[in-house]
């Protein structure tokens, strides 16, 4: 799963497929959409259109929460939509009333049945990840959870290390003051942008990120984001903004 993903919320239609476009050509590799994003049409043309093989790019898709009880077709629905026989990863949107075993053993079934790589959860506590686990003896693969400087939370990256369940954040700027003095002054530091110091201290945490954005520069910039890095004096300095 590359650690770098690009993100599809509220961008439908021809300019959720220019920003796609533009987001492969620049490289990323890993796109994040949704049934609830209605853009899994134009994700999977401009996919296709991009010219990569299909194994090049990562797709993650989500479960909408009223189709918790019919996952597989739900997902068939958008691999239908995406134009692809299985999607990389499948997530439950967010909890569908509590953790819902039930679903959980769908995603396992359909992955199984190769409809996707691999299957997850988003919005999920610990807690509700252990149910899953105690149900069926296997963890997601994938916990997607709102995430930043602001909501930095050490504990639940190690509880989820401790389950084998990978962390994606999203949202990482609508949490994020990108004006605030600590991520300016490190950002001035290094010679990039403070929103470029808030991926990349993601990738020190090993979390994978999922930035959105419409704009070329921005989409451009947001992936520019290897040739640097934060010492770990730099990324304790970022941690403590969640206090
Ligand atoms: N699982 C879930 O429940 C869930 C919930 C929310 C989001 N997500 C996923 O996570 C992805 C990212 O989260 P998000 O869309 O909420 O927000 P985000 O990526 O944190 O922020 C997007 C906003 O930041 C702006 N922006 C992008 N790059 C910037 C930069 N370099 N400097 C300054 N501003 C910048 C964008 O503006 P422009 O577009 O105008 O450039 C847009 O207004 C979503 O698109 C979606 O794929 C998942």
């Amino acid at each position: 799963m590359p650690m770098l993903g690009f993100g599809t919320w509220q961008i439908r239609g021809r300019e959720a497929y220019d920003a796609v476009r533009t987001a492969l050509d620049v490289g990323y590799r890993h796109v994040d959409t949704a049934a609830l994003y209605e853009n899994e049409a134009e994700v999977g043309r401009a996919i296709a259109d991009s010219g990569l093989a299909r194994e090049d790019v990562f797709i993650t898709t989500k479960l909408l929460h009223s189709d918790a009880g019919r996952a597989r077709e739900a997902l068939q629905d958008s691999l239908a939509a995406l134009g692809v026989d299985a999607v990389d990863l499948y997530l439950i949107h967010s909890p569908p009333g509590g953790a819902s075993p039930p679903t959980w053993e769908q995603l396992l079934t359909a992955r199984d049945d190769r409809l996707a790589r691999a299957v997850g959860v988003s919005n999920y506590s610990t807690a509700q990840v252990d149910e899953l686990i105690q149900a069926t003896g296997e963890a997601p693969a994938v916990n997607q959870v709102k995430w930043g400087p602001s909501l930095h939370d050490p504990g639940f990256l190690s509880e989820s290390a401790q389950r084998n369940v990978v962390v994606e954040g999203y949202s990482p700027f609508r949490s994020t003051d990108l004006h605030d003095e600590t991520l300016v002054r490190i950002a001035s530091d290094h010679g990039v942008t403070p929103a470029q110091v808030v991926l990349r201290w993601h990738l020190e945490h090993e979390i994978v990120v999922i930035p959105k954005s419409v704009t070329a520069e921005r989409i451009r910039a947001n992936a520019d984001i290897f040739g640097f890095s934060l010492s770990e004096e730099e990324v304790a300095r970022i941690d403590a903004l969640s206090q």
